[in-house]
């Protein structure tokens, strides 16, 4: 999957792209991540500029971002594509749009090309929603920038790509399967006063997984009933 990020803080990526599974979906190929700088499409320098109408804060030009939009192919000879799998897939990080859950990040393992544009200030000007195919939010509050909850979409969709983790891992994960994970035990069996369940020292895996899956249930009841209607 390739994904291109047009940001104006292109090294906030620095991190998060180079640890852990990130950096192993990398070196593997799985990924190729490109980032791109919206300052290098504005004339003088100028990204952002006030509201029409008046008001506080800044918003971000249209005219370096749609650039920036076009410098990864998705705009060609004025014709825009929607929901064809094989063309760039373009999404705005916003508090206004659809939060960030697993059927939405199944959905986007279909594409081949992401495209993520972070916002910034008060956001980006309004015409350029005619360019974007999804608008994702990561909660019912605002952060700075787009640059975090775009970390948070690549993690999400990155780690269910075929070869990054055990696919077995992805589907005991929390959402897979519309409940929460079973509670985790590792060594020492004694950790301060508490023991791990003894089921789990059985060596049944038959009755090890009925625990798992009961203890599933019982922890999706009691904390979010929600996912088992
Ligand atoms: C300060 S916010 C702008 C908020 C905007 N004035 C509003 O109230 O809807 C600046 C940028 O941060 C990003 N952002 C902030 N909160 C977000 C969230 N919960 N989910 C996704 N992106 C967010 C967006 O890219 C947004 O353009």
């Amino acid at each position: 999957m390739k994904i291109d990020i047009i940001t104006l803080f292109p090294t906030m990526f620095n991190g998060p792209l180079t640890e852990s599974l990130l950096n192993k979906a990398s070196k593997k190929k799985i990924i190729t991540i490109n980032l791109i700088d919206i300052r290098l499409f504005a004339k003088n320098n100028k990204v952002d500029d006030r509201p029409f109408g008046g008001g506080s804060g800044m918003v971000i030009k249209p005219e370096p971002l749609y650039d920036a939009i076009k410098s990864t192919g998705v705009i060609r000879k004025n014709i825009y594509y929607k929901n064809n799998y094989n063309k760039p897939y373009v999404i705005y990080m916003s508090p206004q749009g659809n939060v960030l859950n697993n059927q939405i990040i199944c959905n986007l393992l279909k594409f081949k090309h992401l495209v993520i544009i972070c916002g910034h200030y008060e956001g980006i000007d309004e015409r350029i929603l005619n360019y974007v195919d999804k608008e994702i939010s990561i909660g019912d509050y605002v952060l700075t920038g787009g640059e975090i909850p775009a970390m948070v979409l690549i993690d999400s969709v990155v780690r269910m790509l075929p070869g990054v983790i055990n696919p077995e891992s992805v589907r005991n994960d929390s959402f897979y399967n519309k409940s929460l994970d079973f509670p985790h035990y590792t060594r020492p069996y004694m950790f301060k006063s508490h023991k791990v369940p003894k089921v789990l020292l059985s060596g049944n895996h038959k009755k090890i997984q009925q625990w798992r899956l009961n203890q599933a249930y019982i922890r999706t009841k009691k904390r979010r009933p929600d996912l088992l209607k």
